[in-house]
């Protein structure tokens, strides 16, 4: 076989076959084709797209380029739960102890943020102690006595996927519906669970800017695991808007700490509430509303709270220690009136820049800093009101306009958008 080949059989929109996608990717894995023969491959498949046969087929292919993980010795329903990210999606910090607490395993494999929005491992880095490198042994350990583990995502998990995301995200052809699908399903099937719940993130602080799109390739990550035997359902939820009032890795845990001690943003309550209970629903075989009930319950008695601490502890972390070591600047309104929107793509592009984010996975990054908003969308707001506090240890000279910026104030209120579009299954 021949790379060339292959490329221009895809540029001429021609169906590729299993062996011709495996000679591909697996060449490329081995070094057997360089950087640019890859790219050009990727590119054909950007501009061309692939089959839903051909999916199947780069799916299996990464899945088998890596190890898989068996969580047959796990004793209870176990479900695993996807973000594809966005602004404050601290999601994964409040749901797992919740769906944990409900008696579901939740095996949560992560990434850390490459960007303009943090991934959970940066968050869960920021407590002192936290083992986020665990053996295959312990994570399975701690699925069975607490019920969730979060931890780094394996470097042995999807190896091929890991490689051609690099490139993708290098030559910046990420954007491609096939692709993506791909690249989360390799990466979710491997990670050994039956059913998978995938928050699909939709607007401007999402890499899924509109729901046309969003909707195709929810559709297709639920067919990839069709074909798997695993049960899969998207939701698309909207992430025009931050989600919640932190943006900073700390901060998002002390959202995360003060959501289970009841203080909570409205639109990060509906979410947590719904993908968790879309997840014991799923697993437990019971109605959405049981679910919901069930959830609510959890956290109106505290055992979910209990949950979070007792996870946090059990991989090592101490949550007292959680310190925010920055400085605090206040940033007033100008104007009165209601806020009918966040700009959550320059609020993000702020807090990457305050040193919250990476461009390059060994970059460093400051934990305390970011911002937390004393308003949100629908408050109302007068004029030298509180409207956000930057938490930062280098001044950057345009923040307090930035902020100020992100906010859109007007006389009469608008409506909402709603927090979830839809569910695909
Ligand atoms: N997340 C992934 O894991 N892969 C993609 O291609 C895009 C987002």
């Amino acid at each position: 076989m021949k790379a060339v080949e292959i490329i221009e059989k895809k540029n001429n929109k021609e169906e590729l076959t299993y062996k011709e996608i495996e000679y591909m990717v697996n060449s490329y894995v081995k070094g057997k084709i360089n950087d640019n023969t890859m790219s050009d491959f990727v590119w054909s498949i950007y501009n061309n797209t692939l089959s839903m046969e051909e999916t199947y087929y780069l799916t299996d292919i990464m899945i088998k380029s890596g190890e898989t993980i068996d969580l047959s010795s796990i004793d209870k329903p176990v479900c695993d739960k996807h973000s594809t990210g966005g602004v404050g999606d601290k999601i994964t910090l409040i749901v797992s102890p919740i769906v944990a607490a409900a008696g579901v395993a939740v095996p949560k494999m992560s990434g850390r943020g490459l960007g303009l929005t943090g991934g959970t491992v940066d968050k869960l880095e920021s407590i002192p102690g936290y083992k986020l490198n665990v053996s295959k042994k312990e994570f399975l350990r701690l699925l069975n006595t607490v019920g969730c583990a979060v931890i780094s995502q394996s470097e042995k998990i999807a190896v091929a996927d890991k490689k051609i995301y690099a490139l993708r995200n290098e030559i910046g052809a990420v954007d491609s519906i096939p692709l993506i699908a791909s690249s989360i399903m390799s990466k979710k099937i491997a990670s050994g669970s039956d059913t998978i719940v995938i928050d699909l993130k939709v607007g401007k602080g999402a890499f899924m800017t509109n729901i046309k799109d969003a909707t195709k390739l929810a559709k297709t990550m639920v067919q990839i695991g069709k074909y798997y035997g695993k049960k899969v359902i998207c939701t698309l939820s909207d992430m025009n808007i931050p989600l919640g009032l932190n943006i900073g890795n700390a901060l998002e845990v002390k959202e995360a700490i003060n959501f289970f001690n009841g203080k909570y943003d409205k639109r990060l309550y509906e979410l947590s509430v719904y993908i968790s209970s879309l997840m014991i629903s799923v697993s437990k075989n019971i109605s959405f509303n049981s679910a919901k009930k069930l959830v609510i319950n959890l956290l109106e008695c505290g055992h979910a709270k209990n949950k979070f601490y007792e996870w946090i502890k059990e991989q090592g972390g101490d949550i007292k220690k959680l310190k925010i070591t920055a400085y605090k600047k206040y940033i007033y309104s100008d104007e009165t009136g209601y806020i009918n929107n966040i700009d959550s793509h320059k609020l993000s592009k702020l807090v990457f820049d305050l040193g919250a984010g990476r461009v390059k996975k060994t970059d460093k990054i400051d934990y305390s800093v970011g911002v937390v908003l004393n308003k949100t969308i629908g408050s109302k707001v007068t004029k030298g009101e509180l409207l956000g506090t930057i938490y930062y240890n280098k001044k950057l000279e345009d923040m307090n306009t930035t902020l100020k910026e992100c906010f859109k104030i007007e006389k009469r209120k608008r409506k909402n958008k709603k927090i979830i579009i839809k569910t695909i299954k």
